[in-house]
């Protein structure tokens, strides 16, 4: 069972499921798009390392697919005996600079790109799906199944590969998170309905992961505090699912928010960055559609620092293991703050982007926060080679 440790300054170290972290600043995913075949590229590495370099102490590798039906990007990891090698070469180079790594592994379930899985996603229930323009199948038994044994396989080639923790994604409207939301899980059999049998898959994922990793090994899930919008999960039950998932044996929760298909800045908040997605776009009329009605499509959401400090601490008084905040974490005081009330680890996502190099120049007193906007650009950069800061310069 994980123990709950008591709260220090973000410069003191915290032992996570026996991983020694040197200090309390968690890199979360931040997809990289970096992947082509699905394998760990050298600009993978090299981003790797130098958030690792940085001073982070714990950075995670976003979004790698458990199986080739769970992926919505060409150049996302594919979690298989292949993708071993690459993955022990990218824990090299972060160990070598004195980090851990995470890898965040799941299914991306009804926003699948059918073009890149090749066939129609599955889904917890039947739905037109208007982020992969396709009918959805409902996820089967048989499903089902395979995918509680990919999650685990995938998290056992992890940890023989060197990867120092897993991260099990029941968030932003992925899979386990469709199953998790009354808006997208409208089945009538034992994985929907009451909130025991929408979180089956949750906790059969983490059952079966736990088994195939071992106790002793660090498995992080990263969950949502709410969807962002009427009918999707809310506080009150997701705080009972934390509850589940500790009794299952997490070592830690990372808490977010949002639904990528229904409201994908909710979990960001601030600019929506219409001109570059619309630069994305390969069809002319999409380009003018998403130039003309982007903000529409895409509503933007306010962004004030610490967005998710008061609803985690709905989540902090009802579990003892350790928590992950973030959500616009960018200058010392905010962090202290979420220190200070509770949480062992801060998250600190854009702030890294925008300077890999802030914990060190915060840890010496150089400055006492980051410069990011937040303009949001990086998320468009994830379709163009690669995400980055488009202001990066600018530090
Ligand atoms: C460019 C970009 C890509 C992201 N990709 C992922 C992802 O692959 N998986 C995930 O769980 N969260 C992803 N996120 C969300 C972040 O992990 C984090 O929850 C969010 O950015 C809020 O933290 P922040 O305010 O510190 O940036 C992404 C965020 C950004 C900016
Ligand atoms: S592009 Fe840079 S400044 Fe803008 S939100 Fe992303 S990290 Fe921050």
């Amino acid at each position: 069972m994980p123990s709950y440790s008591p709260v220090g300054s973000a410069f003191t170290p915290f032992t996570l499921e026996g991983l020694r972290l040197r200090n309390r600043i968690v890199k979360p995913a931040t997809f990289e798009g970096m992947c082509p075949g699905g394998l760990v590229s050298d600009a993978l590495v090299a981003h790797h390392r130098e958030v690792a370099a940085g001073g982070t102490a714990l950075t995670t590798v976003a979004y790698a697919s458990i199986s080739p039906d769970g992926r919505s990007y060409p150049t996302q990891i594919l979690v298989r005996p292949e993708a071993a090698p690459g993955l022990s070469r990218l824990a090299d180079a972060v160990h070598r600079e004195g980090a851990a790594v995470a890898l965040q592994i799941g299914h991306c379930g009804d926003f699948a790109n059918p073009r890149v899985i090749g066939g129609r996603p599955m889904g917890a229930s039947r739905r037109f799906s208007t982020y992969g323009l396709s009918f959805v199948r409902p996820a089967t038994e048989e499903d089902l199944a395979r995918v509680v044994a990919d999650f685990a396989r995938a998290a056992r080639i992890a940890r023989d590969a060197g990867i120092d923790a897993v991260e099990l994604h029941f968030g932003h409207g992925y899979l386990v998170s469709q199953f998790l939301s009354p808006f997208t899980n409208r089945r009538t059999d034992r994985w929907g309905g009451s909130l025991e049998n929408r979180s089956r898959l949750a906790v059969e994922v983490l059952r079966a992961t736990r088994t195939a990793v071992g106790p002793g090994f660090p498995l992080l899930a990263k969950v949502n505090l709410r969807d962002g919008f009427a009918g999707g999960l809310e506080l009150d039950e997701s705080v009972e699912v934390a509850r589940r998932l500790e009794a299952e044996g997490a070592s830690a929760l990372v808490l977010s928010c949002g639904f990528v298909s229904r409201t994908p800045l909710h979990m960001l908040r601030g600019e929506v960055p219409v001109r570059r997605m619309a630069a994305n776009q390969e069809r002319w009329h999409a380009r003018i559609g998403l130039t003309l009605f982007g903000t529409l499509l895409v509503p933007a959401v306010p962004y004030t620092e610490g967005f998710l400090l008061e609803e985690g601490k709905a989540v902090r008084a009802a579990v003892r293991l350790p928590l992950v905040l973030l959500g616009g974490l960018k200058s010392m005081a905010t962090v202290d703050r979420a220190l200070g009330a509770g949480f062992e680890l801060v998250g600190m996502g854009r702030a890294l982007l925008h300077d890999p190099s802030l914990p060190r120049r915060m840890e010496r007193g150089e400055v006492d926060g980051s410069a990011c906007v937040p303009c949001n650009e990086c998320i468009a950069e994830m379709d163009r080679g690669g995400v980055r800061c488009t202001r990066r310069d600018g530090r």
